[in-house]
C-alpha cells in the first residue's frame, strides 16, 4: 500500500495510546536503533567470533532489543529470560530488586550476554551479575541499549552500550511507564504537563 502524506505524518504517539497530560518526544528513532544494533552485534561477534552465545534477557523491557539483536548476531545463539522488579508505578528507582522469574536453563560454562534495556542506577544489574557469577559462566558480558550514566549509584558498567542518554525518563521500544508505551517504535522522552497524573523527579 502506498504511504500517503497523511499516514506518514500521523503521530506514532496516538497509536501508542497517549493519555491526557502526557506527551512524548522522540529521542532515538527506530531506524537509528536498528542501525546501532548492527554495530553492537558486530562488536559482540568480533569478541566471540565462533562461540555459541547465550543471551539472558531481563524482562520486560528487553523484548524488542533482544529479539532484534539476536537476529543481527548470526551464528549459534540461544536465549533465556529472567524477570526482576526494581520499579513500581513511578519513574524513580526504589533501589529494591526482587527476583520474579528465574532462568530456565543453566548458564554454567556458557558465553552469556546479559541483555538489558537501560542502565540507570545500576542496582538491578549489580544484583544480577552477583547472582550469575556464582553459576560459573565461561564468560559473562553485558549489553545495554541505553545508559543513563548520570544516575549511576552501583559500581557497575556494561561491556557494550547502544546509546548514552541524558537523565530523562524514556519509554518505547520495550521501555514502559506503568506498563504503557512499550509498543512505541522509537525511544521517546516521556513528559507530563499539569494535567498528567504522573510526575517526573
Ligand atoms: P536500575 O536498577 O536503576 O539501573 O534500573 C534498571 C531498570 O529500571 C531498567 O531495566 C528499567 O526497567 C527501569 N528504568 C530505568 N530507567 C528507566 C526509564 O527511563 N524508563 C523506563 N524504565 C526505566
Amino acid at each position: 500500500m502506498p504511504v500517503t502524506k497523511e499516514r506518514k505524518s500521523r503521530s506514532p504517539v496516538i497509536r501508542a495510546g497517549l493519555r491526557s497530560g502526557e506527551s512524548v518526544r522522540v529521542l532515538i528513532s527506530h531506524a537509528r536503533v536498528q542501525q546501532r544494533l548492527k554495530e553492537l552485534a558486530k562488536d559482540i561477534r568480533r569478541d566471540f567470533p565462533k562461540e555459541a552465545l547465550h543471551l539472558i534477557g531481563v524482562l520486560k523491557g528487553c523484548v524488542f532489543f533482544l529479539a532484534d539483536l539476536a537476529r543481527e548476531l548470526g551464528g549459534e545463539v540461544s536465549f533465556d529470560f529472567m524477570a526482576v522488579s526494581s520499579y513500581g508505578k513511578g519513574t524513580n528507582s526504589t533501589g529494591e530488586v526482587k527476583l520474579i522469574k528465574d532462568l530456565d536453563v543453566s548458564i554454567e560454562g556458557k558465553t552469556n550476554i546479559v541483555v538489558e534495556d537501560i542502565l540507570d542506577t545500576g542496582l538491578t544489574l549489580k544484583y544480577l551479575l552477583r547472582l550469575f557469577e556464582e553459576k560459573k559462566p565461561k564468560h559473562l558480558r553485558v549489553v545495554v541499549l541505553l545508559d543513563k550514566i548520570e544516575r549511576r549509584i552501583a559500581d557497575v558498567r556494561a561491556d557494550y552500550i547502544g546509546f548514552t542518554i541524558p537523565n530523562e525518563f524514556v519509554v518505547g521500544y520495550g521501555l514502559d511507564y506503568d506498563e504503557r508505551y512499550r509498543n512505541l517504535g522509537d525511544v521517546c522522552v516521556l513528559q507530563f504537563d499539569s494535567r498528567g497524573k504522573g510526575k517526573l523527579e
